[in-house]
């Protein structure tokens, strides 16, 4: 049951819900009405677009969600966002708010995923302890394989090398740079479009924590760790057996401050013209 209602009171029979539908599924009778539920995918644009907040679906109504008026920032606070944004690899040890780590997750779940699926499953480590007994257990176990001829490429082995020497002789934690949390994103493989589902997660993920000042820090070694080197994490994580891995993503505050953009020059585009 999808729970779509329409006040009719309110309804001024605009027909944007029915326009709107990605299915096609609303129809104009008296008033608007879902002809097959079973197709719907739960997109709210129904609700979203209607100009006088007639339509409530899946319990929820027009006062739970949030008016766009005015809501919506300028492109160039936009382009800083994204320009500003920078891998951070230096964390102050204290662990965030919950309250701000749920509002980074809550608001990142927002991104798009194909078909609506919302298949993306986060696992969190939040407690600076577990994350530091975790980093304590790969790097030993990394160490332990590296000496038992590890069947992997050679620029990966010199990778894992590096990093363990790294961690060794210099204390320098590249696998987790002391960040206090980490999340890893997965999803299961009869999703389809996850790689990209996963990858949009943590790419909103990242620029929300921008915003609210929190530094993230894309994790694809340790996602080659788990896959080549150690698999059992993946269960022990509670990741299912039958999702795949996408990315891990480090985050905390951040100790290190940019103070201004680096600059990428202009967009590598090659336009094609057709039916010349
Ligand atoms: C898919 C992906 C995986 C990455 N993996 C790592 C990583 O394992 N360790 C790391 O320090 N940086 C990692 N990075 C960060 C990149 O090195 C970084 O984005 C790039 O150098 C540009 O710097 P910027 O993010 O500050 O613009 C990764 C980035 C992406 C998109």
């Amino acid at each position: 049951m999808k729970n779509f209602k329409v006040d009719e009171d309110l309804c001024v029979l605009c027909g944007l819900c029915a326009q709107d539908c990605f299915f096609g599924l609303i129809e104009l009778d008296e008033y608007p009405r879902i002809t097959d539920e079973q197709k719907c995918f739960e997109c709210q644009h129904c609700l979203a677009v209607c100009p006088v907040g007639a339509i409530s679906i899946l319990g929820i109504s027009p006062e739970d969600s949030m008016p766009l008026k005015g809501k919506m920032p300028e492109e160039d606070q936009v382009a800083a966002l994204i320009k500003g944004r920078r891998s951070i690899r230096a964390y102050e040890p204290e662990p965030l708010e919950p309250e701000r780590i749920q509002k980074l997750l809550d608001v990142s779940w927002h991104a798009p995923t194909g078909v609506n699926s919302r298949c993306v499953h986060i696992t969190m480590m939040d407690d600076p302890d577990s994350v530091k007994k975790f980093s304590d257990e790969i790097y030993s176990r990394l160490e332990a394989a590296l000496e038992n001829n590890l069947s992997e490429i050679p620029y990966v082995v010199n990778l894992f090398k590096m990093v363990c020497q790294q961690k060794k002789e210099n204390g320098v934690d590249i696998l987790f740079r002391d960040a206090p949390h980490f999340i890893v994103v997965s999803a299961p493989e009869s999703a389809p479009s996850r790689v990209a589902d996963m990858t949009i997660f943590l790419s909103y993920f990242e620029l929300m924590a921008s915003s609210m000042k929190i530094g993230t820090l894309w994790n694809g070694i340790l996602k080659r760790v788990i896959e080549s080197v150690l698999p059992d994490l993946k269960e022990r994580l509670g990741i299912p057996a039958d999702h795949e891995l996408g990315y891990a993503m480090l985050f905390g505050k951040p100790a290190v401050k940019y103070q201004r953009t680096v600059e990428r020059g202009e967009a590598r585009v090659r336009r094609v013209e057709w039916g010349n």
